[in-house]
């Protein structure tokens, strides 16, 4: 509900007066109220009330209307919605009483409604509008046998009353402005005949968002509480309720037109309408809109030095000004929503094509029954190779290479395709933002030249050569009548755009006759020769530009317009309707033959079919933006690792028994950028092997077992790796703490015993190991070493203290132990000045492990150390791993090492990380709820709190999943699981950082904290 003003001199008064009218003690405090005074009272019992003083000179007959058209819903409907009205102590809804200085004022009492209005809410999902929707409707259909003559009044409000505006326009100067406005009053007043013979009735009539209530905190399931403010009520068509409360959601929505479908059939759900009150709902939206921003403009006249007035405006003529809604496809959508036919006679059109399914003409001349399809679906084709630009040479090519020589192929309708990778498919600035990925046609592959023949009568609706690349070249639209004379259309692209002189828009074109033939490459778009072959029911709002590939969350809709087509290819709707792979069913797959701590990302888990360099794309080639993954090192399928992984492939794939320079050139640029003591590599596959494999190096170096390591690390799967790892075996059913371990704190300057402002932190959390060493002594375990990882991830993303490794290592050393440095999350370049992370740390460790990113998903795992150290693991007993340092893994070990280096990938580590961390420090200013941000290059933390500066986990949590919603991967971290961890592939871009951030932004601002 509103928000409490600073406390007015006269609640006294007026909680005297509740307390002697209504028997009610309590505390009142003042809320917004435009021209009335609103109070909300909360009574001795903790009861929550509203009482409302109503302005003088307020006219009795609306104070007695509104309560008993909320008493007349309540009885009717019983709507929780609708606030109750409270007695006073001798039976009044409403009584009279003198305010301090004597005037009379109404005063009436009514239910609290919890929650806050909508216009507070950032984030307003299309489930939560309809249901907003069906509330209206609801109110509305309650109040359609409510009777009051009153309410039939003279109101600049009603919408059957608006062409007042008409006469006030002048007071638009800008010219823009005014003609915008002009024309939707002009086609306002050519629907209002319609309006007028409409059924009446009264109406809320401003259901605009500070009047909606919405309950639920900002990570719960969000519905509506309330409707509130029954003080514009008026006789109108019901219509105007709904059309009113759309003028509101499509202000400021990110897709103004879904918010309004939803709202609309939430109203229709329970106050059905029938289709002309659907096709009138565009134009008495904008019409609502033009009233508005006239009036405020008048008033802006009126009160010159009032801001606020021309604030108000700028939402709605942000709207008017700026919307891309399309007024005929919105009709389409809306009747749809409501289950009306979304064009006159739609369904008998499709049933008379599939009666004639058969007798059509075929277009190519051929019958296509037996023809081969090809698919070129995300989860079929690797086509393109970038899914965010298609070569010349793969457009050129496309189908080729599965046809197997077949010279005519079908493409399949309903195909998601990641070809379509021009600006113009693309939602929004950002390489993750949503795109048109469908196919909406069917494709005829067949060589250049070959002739088309119209499948059935029809005229020429339009011939055009669509020059531009990748485009359709030559097309051609026929309007085509059925035996009943409805109208539907197909449209044929890639043509020959040399069409005949005769052509012209109207020429009629027989059933069979040849029309036209397919386009080559120089002029069909640049496309290997096919027709694309589509119809529509209606072109209302698509004209000559129909979309041939849809937006897979709007697909319905455009499955409606663009029906399948195969009936007139005289094909069944099965043979070229494609069915992607379903991700219930894989889900179903796995959650039955995998155990249940096989864990998946997300509550609805992700299906990803692609991926190219920071991106991944689903099933339905929705691309997501990859911020969690560090192990894509140089990026999802790098073309270079691609390549050499499949030459190595064709060429030989074997192990470390034989000889191969694969290997040694790994060891030696693996040595090469580390320090001089490092001599020998071991090769394994995995972090955990390798950590393990240092762990024995270790022992058998120093002959003793007892190890030191920072709580709450992680070292991998293994049995060794586990009895290292606190994070697991400290969990609730972990393996517990081995006797030879000893754990030292974190050394988390932000959080831990030592903070940051303290320049010795690290060495203070480093003394911390000679107590470790004692309690080791004492329980007779002997000092093999430390192991930790040099930035503690899981640990919360932990930059770990200047000074502190150097400490550490100095006490271990002196008593005899080695020190182990866990880069599987820091290496390679990840932190973008330090090519590993013991650098920055200015010590020299004598094991080095390396995993995730060395392999760029291929398994292989790294241990580097000493002359000493490996020749005192050289015992006799052979150490062989089967696959680590195969030939394969190898070959791409040393391929990661190159593009790092030659795609200056550190660099980008440094420069973005930089450009992330500003972005995420401007934030950290922006809101309390973050605590902390630190990292270094590509390896971020940021640590969310509460008011207390505690963690806030709750927050963490909501953040993640909503940045899901929005398409980017991240994760948490920390010992509380409250610090969001960023980790991408080296190759992320500008444009990703600001998706990032913006999102970031928007999904914070939605928490409210
Ligand atoms: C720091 C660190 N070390 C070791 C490992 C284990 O690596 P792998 O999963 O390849 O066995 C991980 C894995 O997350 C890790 O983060």
């Amino acid at each position: 509900m509103a928000t409490p003003n600073k406390i007015d001199d006269s609640t006294q008064y007026w909680a005297d007066v509740l307390s002697k009218n209504w028997g009610i003690k309590s505390k009142l405090t003042r809320l917004d109220g435009e021209y009335d005074l609103n109070f909300l009272a909360i009574s001795t019992s903790k009861k929550h009330l509203i009482l409302k003083v109503m302005r003088e000179n307020c006219p009795e007959w609306l104070v007695k209307s509104q309560i008993s058209a909320m008493q007349h819903i309540e009885k009717i409907a019983n709507l929780p919605t609708t606030p109750t009205v409270f007695l006073s102590l001798n039976g009044q809804s409403c009584i009279e009483v003198a305010d301090k200085t004597g005037n009379l004022r109404y005063l009436w009492t009514l239910e609290y409604i919890p929650g806050k209005c909508l216009a507070k809410l950032r984030s307003k999902p299309p489930s939560l509008i309809k249901e907003i929707g069906e509330v209206l409707g609801a109110t509305t259909k309650a109040l359609s046998n409510y009777k009051n003559k009153k309410l039939d009044r003279d109101f600049k409000w009603n919408l059957l009353q608006s062409g007042w505006i008409d006469d006030h326009l002048t007071c638009i100067k800008n010219k823009n402005r005014y003609e915008l406005i002009k024309n939707i009053s002009v086609n306002f007043n050519r629907r209002l005949p319609e309006l007028k013979s409409l059924n009446r009735q009264v109406i809320q009539n401003d259901p605009n968002d500070y009047n909606i209530i919405i309950a639920g905190d900002y990570d719960e399931q969000k519905t509506v509480s309330g409707i509130i403010d029954f003080g514009d009520m008026c006789v109108a068509p019901r219509v105007c309720e709904v059309a009113i409360a759309g003028a509101y959601i499509v202000l400021d929505a990110p897709s103004p037109e879904k918010s309004l479908v939803a709202l609309v059939s939430g109203f229709n759900q329970t106050c059905p309408l029938t289709k002309l009150e659907i096709d009138m709902i565009w134009d008495l939206l904008l019409m609502r809109l033009a009233v508005s921003v006239v009036n405020s403009t008048m008033l802006a006249l009126e009160f010159p030095n009032d801001p606020y007035v021309t604030v108000s405006q700028k939402p709605a003529w942000d709207f008017l000004e700026n919307h891309k809604i399309n007024a005929e496809l919105l009709k389409c959508r809306l009747r749809k929503a409501c289950g009306q036919e979304f064009v006159p006679n739609e369904r008998r059109i499709r049933s008379w094509i599939y009666k004639n399914c058969g007798n059509f003409a075929q277009v190519i001349g051929k019958p296509l029954a037996s023809v081969p399809l090809v698919s070129l679906a995300v989860e079929n084709s690797s086509i393109p190779k970038n899914p965010f630009k298609l070569s010349k040479h793969e457009a050129k090519e496309i189908g080729s290479a599965e046809t197997c020589e077949n010279e005519i192929f079908l493409g399949y309708y309903n195909e998601p395709r990641l070809i379509y990778t021009a600006r113009e498919f693309s939602f929004g600035p950002y390489k993750a933002s949503n795109r048109r990925t469908v196919h909406l046609g069917v494709d005829i592959f067949a060589p250049a030249a070959t002739p088309v023949f119209a499948p059935l009568d029809g005229e020429i609706l339009a011939l055009e050569n669509r020059e531009n690349a990748l485009d359709y070249g030559g097309m051609i639209i026929l309007e085509h009548k059925t035996d009943y004379n409805d109208v539907f259309y197909s449209l044929y692209g890639h043509l020959d755009p040399n069409f005949p002189k005769q052509y012209k828009v109207g020429r009629k074109i027989k059933k069979g006759e040849q029309f036209c033939v397919l386009g080559d490459i120089g002029v069909n778009g640049g496309w290997a020769p096919h027709l694309h072959f589509q119809v529509a029911l209606t072109i209302n709002g698509l004209e000559n530009d129909w979309p041939g590939v849809a937006d897979p969350d709007d697909l319905g809709f455009f499955n409606a317009i663009c029906p399948n087509p195969a009936a007139i290819l005289n094909l069944t709707d099965e043979r070229v309707e494609f069915r992607p792979i379903q991700k219930a069913e894989i889900y179903a797959k796995r959650k039955e033959k995998f155990a249940g701590n096989l864990r998946l990302s997300y509550d609805d888990p992700i299906l990803f079919l692609r991926g190219w360099k920071t991106h991944l794309f689903d099933e339905w080639g929705r691309p997501y933006l990859d911020a969690y993954n560090n192990v894509p090192h140089v990026g999802h399928s790098h073309p270079r690792i691609q390549n050499i992984a499949s030459e190595q492939l064709r060429k030989l794939n074997s192990n470390t028994r034989y000889l191969h320079p694969n290997q040694s050139d790994l060891a030696e640029n693996i040595l090469s950028k580390l320090p001089e003591s490092f001599k020998v590599c071991f090769f394994v596959n995995s972090g955990s092997e390798a950590n393990e494999l240092a762990l024995r190096l270790a022992r058998e170096h120093t002959k003793a077992k007892g190890m030191i390591t920072t709580d709450h690390g992680y070292f991998g799967n293994t049995t060794g790796a586990i009895d290292l790892s606190a994070y697991k075996f400290n969990k609730p059913n972990g393996v517990g703490q081995p006797n030879w371990l000893e754990l030292v704190e974190i050394p988390d300057d932000y959080r831990g015993t030592y903070k940051r402002d303290d320049p010795n932190c690290g060495a203070k959390f480093a003394n911390q190991i000679n107590q470790a060493i004692k309690v080791l002594k004492s329980k007779n375990q002997k000092l093999c070493g430390f192991i930790a990882e040099t930035f503690p991830s899981v640990g919360g993303q932990i930059i770990t203290p200047p000074g502190y490794l150097e400490a550490v290592y100095r006490q271990i050393r002196e008593h005899g132990g080695v020190c182990i440095a866990d880069e599987v999350q820091t290496g390679l370049g990840r932190l973008g000045d330090y090519y590993f992370g013991f650098e920055y740390q200015e010590v020299c460790p004598d094991i080095v492990v390396l995993g995730k990113p060395i392999g760029n998903g291929h398994p292989i795992g790294v241990v580097a150390t000493t002359e000493e150290i490996a020749n005192n693991f050289d015992n006799g007993i052979e150490f062989f791993s089967t696959f680590g340092g195969s030939t394969l893994s190898c070959a791409i070990a040393n391929e990661v090492i190159k593009v790092v280096d030659q795609e200056a990938l550190q660099a980008n580590a440094k420069k973005m990380g930089a450009k992330l961390k500003t972005g995420l420090k401007n934030l950290k200013d922006k809101y309390q709820s973050i605590g902390d941000v630190r990292g270094m290059g590509l390896f971020v933390g940021i640590e969310l709190i509460d008011e207390t500066g505690r963690e806030n986990m709750r927050l963490c949590s909501f953040v993640k999943n909503r940045m899901r919603d929005f398409r980017i991967l991240i994760g948490s971290e920390g010992p509380m699981d409250n610090v969001l961890k960023i980790r991408p592939p080296l190759s992320i871009e500008i444009g990703d950082i600001d998706m990032i951030i913006d999102t970031l932004d928007i999904i914070l601002e939605e928490a409210n904290c």
